[in-house]
């Protein structure tokens, strides 16, 4: 899997979110990398770049629904909350599996969803308040 780099398309230009995204990525791409550590290594950080990415994950989220949504009066917020949820649930289909299947087997298919996931979450959802508070000349930060 090729790296996921950071680009000016994803930025929202809304400094906290774009910051909170780019840790995103990187533990992504740490995810990515770890497989390719030796056998002894490989399991244990894996496990444990998920266990940072879920926990991440979970406060950019709340983030977004707490913080963000306050300052932002943004009128599609159920529909934003109940996407961070699915994302939620397939995560967790991910961690299920893994009590049953090797990370080998796993990883490519978790590394390209994630990818998948967070490029098109940042592109189509998030860039809607962004674009919305633009409209409304609220500017956040
Ligand atoms: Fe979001
Ligand atoms: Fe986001």
């Amino acid at each position: 899997m090729s790296r996921m780099n950071w680009s000016e398309r994803l930025s929202l230009g809304i400094g906290s979110i774009d910051r909170q995204h780019q840790v995103l990525i990187k533990c992504i791409n740490e995810l990515d990398e770890a497989i390719h550590k030796d056998e002894n290594f490989k399991v244990r950080t894996t496990l444990n770049v998920i266990e940072k990415l879920v926990n991440y994950t979970k406060v950019h989220f709340m983030y977004e629904e707490l913080v963000l949504f306050k300052q932002i009066p943004f009128p599609e917020t159920e529909e934003h909350k109940i996407a961070h949820r699915k994302i939620f649930d397939a995560v967790e289909v991910f961690k299920d599996r893994l009590k049953t299947e090797s990370i080998t087997d796993i990883h490519p298919e978790l590394v390209v969803f994630l990818n998948q996931w967070l490029t098109n979450h940042i592109l189509k959802d998030d860039m809607k308040y962004a674009i919305y508070a633009k409209e409304q000349g609220i500017n956040v930060q």
